[in-house]
């Protein structure tokens, strides 16, 4: 290999939040025209390690040289001026504006700033990424994935010379993924350096040049991807051996417990399936094809408009999340939990037992005891990093760490059927292993799981069986014996109108 300069070297940064140390004097060089995977656990220091680098935290020590400069601290602005780009972990698209808006945002197009002119552009990129968005659609009514594409667009659009991308693929489907995959890799060959932080080790293993890896906010190692594996790769992430993705399932398929006939709502036509206790119901489907639509539909939070919906074979009337939480024992774990999953600005172990807190209050007082209890079991068992489950705020959590709040939250109802809107997304190697085993131990006792997931891993390593959704509609539905990968897709997106079931 030719000896290349680094576009980006971090030296000895280091970064202290209140009881964390978030980087422990980290070095980490990177080269233009190169994909560098940046690994670790929930709460390893990824995220805050970008941040470093586009200014939006400064560091308590080391150097940042870009290009040749070197800072103490870069600023956004400073990040920019270098061609620094970032999409992060949360979105960070104005909700309300509309998708061209968003990618033209804080640009300079000239004087004359017209919708027209946005529009072409914004309809271009999507155009050139081959994904069907309307440019003048506000973001707030996009699916996740195409929020993300949106992301992804608006940093394309700026010429990055160092493009960051904080868990890009995580609300993405398989498809999608492969588009963003080969926007990076041209990106690549022209010259970019691409920071890339998944937890998906298939992922890296695909994607990029070498791979950092960071444990409790020291860094470890880096390697050369083509000269590593996966177990190399858990091992110095977790600091230990794991042998096995999934845990072992022993639970017993029962009765249906759960049955749409036709149910049709919130954009989405005539879904009918059975659940059964015991069963992990896995639910596929390209971003956008209206799994997470339907499931709010049956959890009362949208409007059903025609079709039924049976709990134990009888006819159930759920109009609200609070119903079908307490009185039909329904819970959802939402995919964005942002915005639906979890009160950021409050505690962890005030999160994890709000939906609970009548059965743990005694004349309007909360038992701090049993709230502790409560909290304690499910931090420990997800293993949430944190000071104090008590005393910390939800929003200082990683990005995983927050996801496990939110799967907390949902589980403490110790409700019969669970709906998992991707349940693990964000979520590292070691803490998925323990939330199936959450998920197994559920079915043992004879709840129901149904999980909507778009990895596709999860999705065979977990269901007992399958149903595919095509645009808005049921595709089809794949019972273990017939699992693979090729008809899921293959039926994805076929999206006929047959019905099946
Ligand atoms: N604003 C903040 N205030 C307090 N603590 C914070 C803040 N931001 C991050 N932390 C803490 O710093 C540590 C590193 O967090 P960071 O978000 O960098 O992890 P990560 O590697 O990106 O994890 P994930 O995979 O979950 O996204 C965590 O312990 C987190 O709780
Ligand atoms: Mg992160």
């Amino acid at each position: 290999m030719e000896t290349k300069q680094p576009v980006l070297s971090l030296k000895d940064i280091r970064k202290v939040f209140p009881g964390v140390v978030a980087l422990d004097n980290v070095s980490i060089d990177f080269y233009p025209g190169e994909v560098h995977a940046l690994i670790g656990e929930n709460g390893a220091g990824k995220s805050t390690f970008i941040k470093t680098i586009t200014g939006a935290h400064a560091p308590d020590g080391g150097t940042i040289t870009v290009e040749g400069d070197c800072y103490t601290a870069m600023t956004p602005l400073i990040a920019r001026q270098h061609g620094i780009e970032c999409i992060y972990q949360e979105f960070n698209l104005i909700d309300a504006l509309s998708a061209a808006e968003n990618i033209c945002y804080g640009q300079k197009l000239g004087k004359l700033v017209n919708q027209k002119k946005m529009n072409k552009i914004a309809q271009e990129l999507f155009d050139d990424f081959g994904v069907d968005i309307n440019p003048e659609t506000p973001v707030r009514e996009l699916t996740p994935g195409h929020m993300q594409i949106v992301e992804i667009a608006k940093a394309v659009s700026k010429d990055a010379k160092i493009l960051i991308l904080d868990e890009p693929t995580a609300p993405l489907s398989i498809a999608e993924v492969e588009i963003l995959f080969k926007i990076v890799r041209r990106l690549r060959d022209k010259g970019v350096a691409i920071i890339f932080i998944s937890h998906r080790l298939d992922e890296v293993f695909e994607l990029t040049d070498r791979v950092s890896i960071l444990r409790d906010g020291i860094y470890i190692t880096t390697l050369n991807t083509k000269e590593t594996n996966r177990a190399e790769l858990i091992k110095n992430m977790v600091g230990r051996e794991m042998s096995a993705t999934f845990p072992p399932r022993n639970a017993q398929i029962g009765d249906v417990c759960l049955e749409l006939k036709n149910l049709t709502g919130n954009g989405v036509k005539n879904i009918s399936l059975k659940a059964r206790s015991g069963e992990v119901l896995g639910i596929s489907g390209l971003v956008g094809a209206g799994r997470t639509e339907i499931m709010k539909v049956v959890y009362g939070a949208e409007k059903k408009q025609w079709g039924e919906v049976y709990i134990n074979g009888k006819l159930a009337n759920i109009t609200s999340p609070h119903d079908a939480m307490h009185k039909y024992g329904i819970c959802l774990i939402p995919e964005d939990r942002k915005r639906e999953g979890c009160f950021l600005s409050e505690t962890i172990s005030w999160n994890t037992v709000y939906n609970v807190l009548p059965k743990i209050s005694h004349l309007g007082v909360v038992d701090q005891k049993e709230e502790g209890r409560i909290a304690d079991f499910y931090g420990k068992s997800m293993r949430i990093k944190a000071p104090d489950l008590k005393r910390t705020k939800v929003f200082t959590l990683s990005g995983g760490n927050q996801q496990k709040v939110v799967v907390a939250k949902a589980m403490a109802v110790e409700a019969d059927i669970v709906i998992f809107d991707e349940p693990t997304r964000g979520i590292d190697v070691g803490a998925k292993y323990e939330i199936y085993e959450l998920i197994n131990d559920m079915c043992e006792h004879g709840k129901c799981v149904i999980m909507i997931t778009s990895d596709m891993e999860e999705l065979l390593g977990m269901s007992d069986r399958i149903i595919v959704f095509g645009e808005k509609c049921l595709a089809g539905e794949l019972e273990k014996n017939q699992f693979s990968q090729e008809k899921i897709l293959d039926l994805a997106s076929s999206s006929q109108n047959d019905i099946g079931a």
